[in-house]
């Protein structure tokens, strides 16, 4: 098994260029209220799209907006006490954004399922994780509740979860971690969803268990060519899972992608800081890394012109504070949000 931080963008899935778009995000607007400001802008403007078996990093780091967004795709704005104010989001052709809350709320377990960063989080202390996986399937794909309940054992012995047949009637607590990401990925699993979301699933989990749930991850992918959201701040393991990025700062899309491209030669200062600051293969363990000094700007503050003017090091006078940047497509690259994409030359990861 590949290590999260070796073998960077070693052994990506087979690309599927041509994949027919699953999920088409396009112009997303969401907002939050704030005291006195009213309603704030905290994800501005953002497109992106997932295909049948294809997988999708978003990126960036805390507060960027990756996880609004794809509450967002959800339809689970509301419940976080945010409004979509703009945008669209297409799951099959169909505007989700239009539907009635009922029939997107039919949508979330059959035709798409999210995974989080705590797993333990997401299931009920009072139910065995049988009847929280039976119960879904039945309320999904109508099985009885034998049917369901063999669906739950045979979802689990997927996931590897050993002695599943034992294991499916005991409570979440007696699951490590890891376990419970499991038990949640069978679970969403289980209603055979055509797109996965996976919100920094391996975050809160030891490394080694990580690297199982990512490998994990990537089976299930090829064996069900389910679409792949997967959301992270780490381009180390995005590099492992990922056949496309999105990289978001500050509500928006700066980057966009495909892997083996975007690692190699990145577009925007925001996204070379990004690949300067992991670990690759080649590079003495000593090397310090870079990081990006400063913090991200927080929503209701960003600045005029580039959000990432006061981070960046190319930033020029007299241009980058006065004009906020478009995405610019290079060449068949999908673009960067940068005024000086053109002329910078910038340093991505190491080609083997
Ligand atoms: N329920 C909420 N009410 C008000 N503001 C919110 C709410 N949820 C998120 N935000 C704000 O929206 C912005 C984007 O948050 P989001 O959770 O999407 O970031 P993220 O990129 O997922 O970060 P992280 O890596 O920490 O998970 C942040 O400024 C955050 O404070
Ligand atoms: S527009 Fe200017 S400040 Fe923004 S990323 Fe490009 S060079 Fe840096
Ligand atoms: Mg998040």
């Amino acid at each position: 098994m590949a290590s999260a931080n070796s073998g960077l963008l070693g052994s990506p899935p087979a690309g599927t260029e041509s994949a027919e778009k699953l999920l088409r995000v396009r112009d997303l607007s969401v907002q939050f209220r704030a005291d006195r400001r009213g309603w704030v802008t905290v994800v501005d403007g953002v497109s992106f799209a997932v295909g049948a078996g294809e997988s999708v990093a978003l990126v960036g780091e805390s507060g960027s907006g990756k996880t609004v967004s794809s509450l967002a795709v959800m339809g689970l704005t509301g419940n976080t006490g945010g409004r979509i104010s703009g945008g669209s989001v297409e799951f099959e052709g169909r505007d989700l954004v239009s539907l009635p809350p009922r029939e997107w709320r039919a949508l979330r377990g059959s035709g798409m399922g999210m995974i989080f960063q705590q797993p333990i989080r997401s299931l009920n202390p009072a139910y065995t994780v049988g009847d929280q996986i039976a119960e879904s399937v039945r309320r999904h794909l109508g099985l009885d509740r034998r049917a369901a309940m063999a669906r739950a054992v045979e979802m689990l012995e997927l996931v590897q979860v050993p002695r599943a047949a034992e294991r499916v009637n005991e409570y979440p607590h007696a699951f490590s971690g890891g376990m419970c990401q499991r038990v949640m990925i069978a679970m969403v699993m289980a209603c055979n969803p055509r797109l996965l979301i996976a919100d920094e699933p391996t975050t809160a989990l030891d490394v080694t268990v990580q690297e199982t749930i990512l490998a994990l991850l990537r089976d299930l992918q090829e064996q069900t060519g389910i679409g792949l959201l997967f959301i992270s701040h780490d381009l180390a393991v995005v590099a492992e899972l990922c056949q496309h990025v999105v990289v978001m700062y500050a509500g928006e899309v700066i980057e966009e992608g495909p892997a083996d491209d975007l690692f190699y030669t990145p577009r925007h200062p925001y996204t070379a800081g990004l690949l300067a600051s992991i670990p690759q293969p080649g590079i003495g363990k000593n090397r310090r890394l870079a990081a990006i000094e400063g913090r991200i700007p927080v929503a209701g503050s960003w600045p005029a012109g580039c959000r990432f003017q006061e981070r960046c090091p190319h930033a020029r006078s007299g241009l980058c504070e006065a004009t906020h940047p478009v995405m610019v497509a290079t060449g068949d690259r999908d673009g960067a949000r940068c005024l000086r994409t053109a002329d910078l030359e910038l340093q991505g990861v190491h080609q083997r």
